[in-house]
């Protein structure tokens, strides 16, 4: 029986072996996904592969993205800053990987997509099951190849020419990252600009972030049909990021201010109010479109250097862990039906207006004018 939980073979004073045993839980949870998928062909499932399936969706949702993180944050940059003659060979194959991993994401979108639609239904239709199948066979492809690149040359590179300092830094980063140590404040960046390490609220905020730009990615995407999944699962996401920003975030950084806001919140809950708006009526190209445009500008300001998420790092302290904390309890918000016609439309062009967002509320008239 397999466990999320389970003990790996090696522990986080070993970090590098902790990334090789990942990548074993990654084939067997895959081969797990094809197994299910090819056997039960989108018809009822039995009581052991709805199991199977479940856990599956489960690590590549929860643990998986660990892995990712631990690669990108944790070691390539560490290999990056070594200097040693074979790194630019090594870099080029993990600036591929890199590439991948952006792939991979997608992929697994669509996987954990298909794979709760299965859960819920109990089947799941014929055009969805060659979807599903396909994904998964450009998974397995591409973990091939990179799982393979790691394990024979990054990792055996990396236990070369990492000092053991890194090493011990990396393992106590991967810890943190699980949540299984108190973490302590990270290092800032200096006033000559050294490295920000970003902290666990920074995370877990824009990781949220990238998980909802991809569900935004796929509300249109298979031929101008409306992905019903994956527009709910954005929308009430995007609500409950909004609400934890507005009801936790802020409002701790303006305590800890004395009262005072922070000086961006006034812009950030204008843009929250003409995001919000975009969301009460059923989406078009024109909303996604609009909502793509304004997001890029707001989470730049929230994720940037110096941004709002990090100074509200700054000013939590020594209290980060328990900011984290709060953000990880918030509530879901309950997400009304989607309402239309003219006057919510007009209601949604002012809050763009209010927002300053003139172009893309202008780029709401057209389409209501003409479907008026
Ligand atoms: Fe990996
Ligand atoms: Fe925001
Ligand atoms: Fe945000």
């Amino acid at each position: 029986m397999i466990q999320i939980g389970a003990p790996l073979a090696a522990d986080f004073t070993n970090p590098l072996g902790v990334l090789s045993d990942c990548h074993r839980r990654v084939e067997r949870f895959l081969q797990l996904l094809i197994t299910v998928s090819e056997h039960a062909q989108g018809g009822p499932l039995s009581a052991e592969q709805r199991d199977a399936l479940r856990l599956a969706l489960r690590y590549f949702r929860e643990a998986a993205p660990m892995h990712t993180a631990d690669e990108e944050e944790s070691l390539f940059p560490r290999l990056r800053r070594a200097a040693h003659p074979r790194v630019a060979v090594v870099l080029r194959a993990v600036e591929n990987l890199e590439g991948e991993h952006e792939a991979a994401r997608f992929d697994h979108l669509t996987v954990d997509l298909l794979g709760r639609r299965w859960l819920a239904n109990d089947s799941l239709p014929a055009e969805r099951v060659h979807e599903l199948r396909d994904a998964l066979r450009r998974l397995e492809t591409l973990y091939e190849r990179h799982i393979a690149i790691e394990d024979r040359e990054v990792f055996p590179l990396s236990r070369l020419i990492l000092n053991s300092a890194d090493i011990a830094t990396m393992g106590q980063e991967m810890t943190r990252r699980r949540g299984l140590e108190s973490a302590a404040l990270p290092v800032r960046s200096t006033a000559a600009g050294g490295c920000v390490m970003p902290g666990p609220v920074y995370r877990y905020l824009s990781e949220d972030h990238a998980r909802l730009d991809a569900l935004l990615n796929r509300i249109l995407a298979i031929s101008g049909e409306i992905d019903r999944i994956a527009e709910a699962e954005f929308r009430a996401g995007l609500l409950k990021h909004i609400s934890m920003e507005e009801k936790i975030l802020l409002l701790d950084a303006q305590r800890r201010r004395g009262g005072e806001p922070l000086p961006v919140a006034a812009k950030l809950r204008a843009d929250h109010g003409a995001i919000a708006a975009l969301l009460v009526p059923t989406p078009t190209p024109q909303t996604v479109a609009a909502l793509r445009s304004i997001l890029a500008g707001h989470n730049a300001i929230e994720e940037g250097p110096g941004g709002m998420y990090e100074t509200c790092e700054q000013l939590a302290g020594a209290e980060v862990d328990d900011l984290h904390a709060r953000l990880r309890a918030a509530p879901e918000v309950p997400a009304a039906a989607h309402v239309d016609g003219p006057n919510i439309l007009a209601a949604t062009r002012r809050a763009l207006l209010r927002a300053g967002f003139e172009k893309e509320a202008n780029s709401l008239t057209t389409e209501w004018e003409e479907s008026a």
